[in-house]
């Protein structure tokens, strides 16, 4: 037998098997072997489908995978040399301002992202300069603008204030006001607070933000202060759920304070990750200022990317499940992730270790604490284990569900949650409850308290 033939291939004269960690290894190796390796190593990933700390696709069917393929070298900035891909760009978000209602689809501005984080940093900077020029105009300072957002906002949001110095005011969640709900929205704004961001799909626990409500106290604030404050949606996933599974709950452009939504492809889209989505109300809403233009086909097209290269294979996948499924087919399949995740969520309700975060489902994403009380509201029962320890313990069954504390002014309230995404049958989800069961029994049954996990840094970071 010659050595090339020789498997597994670690066996191989002079072929490495293992690889220096920090520095590219001065000789190579051959293609297999480097394959082998990275397969291996990969192995010890969680496996994906059951993770269920993601929002994002983690199943696509044959047809999508082969039209990946085709499609992985397609850089998403050459419209001149991809001019389909780019036609599709364009037709995809506008479909999508159609489904959240846009006044005059054909008079409006949107643009594929590589997620969510992108599409906010563009609609926080449009809110920004759309004040910055207001404010020039009547000779007024531009000094320190401000944006009202809740406690419970992603951490894109952060990083937007962050990078560009925009003064965050936190709304904090509370027992009462478990959402932003425009609730003393009169104290936090002023004459330079550029926008206040709606959340459609809180990442913490799922709940809707009512941006219904929050646009009536901004009417409000207007007549009485004279402020024009606009919302940004951050729709990352209920933008692709609402329309579908709550069609007549108005939080998109039929509210005309609504000047941006933002949403991920790779979310409730249904597309593996790597794609976002935002629209603008109007093309005035979007300052041309903020506008490149590239050339196209000999023409030019406007263009708006923090980037400058990303894979265009995510719009094609778009564009494949929008033809594909059509309003229909999203409803059936949204439909059914909501029923696979209420059935989870009525078998934890009824656990008597666990108490819901909200009755009702918006996206199919919930989340439970501890239940503090017994099921006739009795003292609280004896537990010697928290949802950190249920957390790994789930982990020795393969599933991945986090916990982690909520934010201000709620961060000594510790919850756990799961995300339901498509390719989550039913019948998967009765095994997850009878895991979960198991692991519940079992640290029931330990003699001792374990060590506390929530001391070593777990938590955030799963969810953000
Ligand atoms: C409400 C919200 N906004 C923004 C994001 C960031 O989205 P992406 O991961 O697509 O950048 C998320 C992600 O979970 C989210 O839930």
């Amino acid at each position: 037998m010659s050595d090339l033939e020789l498997n597994p291939l670690f066996a191989r004269t002079d072929e490495a098997t293992s690889f220096p960690r920090h520095r590219i290894p001065e000789a190579g190796s051959l293609p297999e072997t480097a394959y082998q390796l990275i397969h291996d190593e990969a192995m010890l990933d969680g496996n994906a489908r059951m993770n269920l700390a993601t929002f994002v696709g983690t199943w696509m069917d044959d047809h999508a995978n082969r039209l990946y393929s085709e499609a992985f070298d397609k850089n998403m900035i050459d419209k001149d040399e991809y001019p389909a891909t780019a036609e599709i760009e364009d037709r995809c978000w506008r479909m999508i301002a159609r489904l959240w209602n846009a006044p005059d689809p054909d008079h409006t501005m949107g643009t594929s992202t590589v997620g969510s984080s992108e599409a906010c940093m563009f609609g926080g900077l449009a809110l920004k300069r759309r004040w910055q020029h207001r404010r020039r105009a009547a000779g007024e300072s531009t000094e320190r603008p401000n944006i009202v957002l809740s406690s419970a906002v992603q951490v894109c949001w952060e990083k937007f204030c962050n990078y560009f110095d925009v003064e965050p005011r936190y709304v904090p969640v509370s027992e009462e006001h478990r959402v932003l709900d425009g609730h003393d929205l009169d104290s936090y704004v002023d004459e330079n607070t550029i926008g206040v961001v709606a959340i459609l799909g809180v990442t913490y626990t799922g709940m809707y933000e009512p941006v219904a409500a929050i646009a009536a106290a901004l009417d409000d604030i207007e007549d009485r202060r004279g402020l024009d404050i606009r919302i940004h949606v951050d729709a990352a996933s209920g933008g692709m759920i609402a329309p579908f599974l709550q069609p007549d709950l108005e939080w998109d452009f039929r509210l005309p304070r609504v000047a941006s939504i933002n949403t991920s492809g790779h979310k409730y889209g249904l597309v593996y990750p790597g794609l976002g989505w935002i629209v603008w109300r109007t093309q005035e809403d979007l300052p041309e200022d903020l506008v490149f233009r590239v050339s196209y086909l000999g023409g030019d097209m406007p263009t708006l990317a923090l980037n400058f290269s990303r894979p265009g294979a995510q719009v094609l996948l778009q564009y494949y499940l929008f033809l594909q499924l059509g309003m229909d087919g999203y409803r059936r399949v949204q439909g059914t992730t909501m029923e696979v995740a209420r059935y989870l969520a009525g078998e934890i309700g009824k656990m008597p270790d666990f108490e819901l975060w909200s009755e009702d489902l918006d996206i199919p994403v919930f989340a439970w604490r501890l239940a503090v009380e017994d099921a006739s509201g009795g003292a609280r029962r004896e537990r010697k284990w928290t949802l950190y320890d249920l957390s790994d313990r789930l982990r020795m069954h393969g599933w991945q569900v986090p916990a982690y504390p909520m934010p201000d002014d709620l961060s000594d309230v510790t919850v756990q949650r799961i995300v339901v995404r498509n390719g989550m049958s039913h019948d998967l989800a009765t095994l997850f409850v009878r895991d979960l069961r198991t692991c519940v029994h079992y640290l029931d049954g330990l003699a001792a308290p374990l060590p506390s996990s929530a001391d070593c840094g777990q938590g955030r970071g799963f969810h953000h």
